[in-house]
């Protein structure tokens, strides 16, 4: 699988770069520059569309280290607002300066939070206010991830996170089924409320101490 996916990244890797270049040939007046800025965007869509597929066929192992989950959350809130520089939308972050470290792999949980806000992001329309807000309940660090967007139906609420279920023209439906499984494979859970035309709250909860045994290693 590692081998499919540089065949499919390569060759986008190098459109990119020859994107990139006739981009600074360009003057700065040239109608042409948004089309460059399409195309860019369009590669980065694909790259994550073959991270999804590949992640989904063969996932990674966990790699648990104590670290703190303000950071892995902050990277991933700067990554999604990059995504979304181009609409009408705010995403704030509320840190707990009082969470203990969590063990967790850093990558993955990152991966997590930037599928809620990816998600997040595509449900909003016109003005958006995504907040992000981590928090200590119990046992548990929690990161809750709320909306203003359009929300979801209660009939679609059971089937979201199904593999290959999307409601979107251009989704691949593996995103939250991805976030799911990893946050399951930390023994944490995540929890979703919607309100129709309202917006949706995401909340994921992440043990502070799993049994460090029972932490899934996949083979
Ligand atoms: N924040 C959200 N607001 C509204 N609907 C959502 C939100 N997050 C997920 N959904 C719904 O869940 C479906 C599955 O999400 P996901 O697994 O990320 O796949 P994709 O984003 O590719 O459609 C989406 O197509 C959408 O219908
Ligand atoms: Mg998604």
């Amino acid at each position: 699988a590692a081998g499919l996916a540089h065949e499919i990244r390569n060759p986008l890797a190098g459109i990119a770069g020859v994107i990139e270049i006739i981009g600074r040939d360009l003057p700065p007046t040239s109608t042409a520059r948004g089309v460059v800025k399409d195309v860019r965007q369009e590669i980065t869509r694909i790259n994550r569309i073959v991270s999804d597929l590949l992640e989904t066929a063969r996932p990674r192992p966990l790699q648990v280290r104590p670290g703190d989950l303000n950071t892995t959350v902050e990277h991933a809130v700067m990554l999604a607002r990059q995504q979304a520089l181009s609409k009408p939308i705010t995403i704030d972050l509320k840190k707990d300066p009082a969470l203990q470290e969590v063990n967790h792999d850093s990558d993955q949980i990152h991966q997590v939070l930037l599928n809620l806000l990816l998600n997040a992001i595509q449900a909003s329309e016109g003005k958006g206010s995504i907040q992000v807000e981590l928090q200590h309940r119990d046992e548990n660090a929690v990161i809750v991830v709320s909306d203003n967007g359009r929300g979801i139906p209660p009939e679609h609420l059971p089937n979201i996170f199904r593999p290959f279920y999307t409601t979107k023209g251009n989704g691949t439906g593996l995103g939250l089924s991805l976030a799911r499984r990893i946050v399951e494979e930390h023994r944490g859970r995540i929890e979703v409320t919607s309100s129709l035309g309202h917006g949706s709250k995401f909340v994921v909860f992440l043990p502070f101490h799993p049994p460090a045994a029972e932490i899934a290693q996949n083979d």
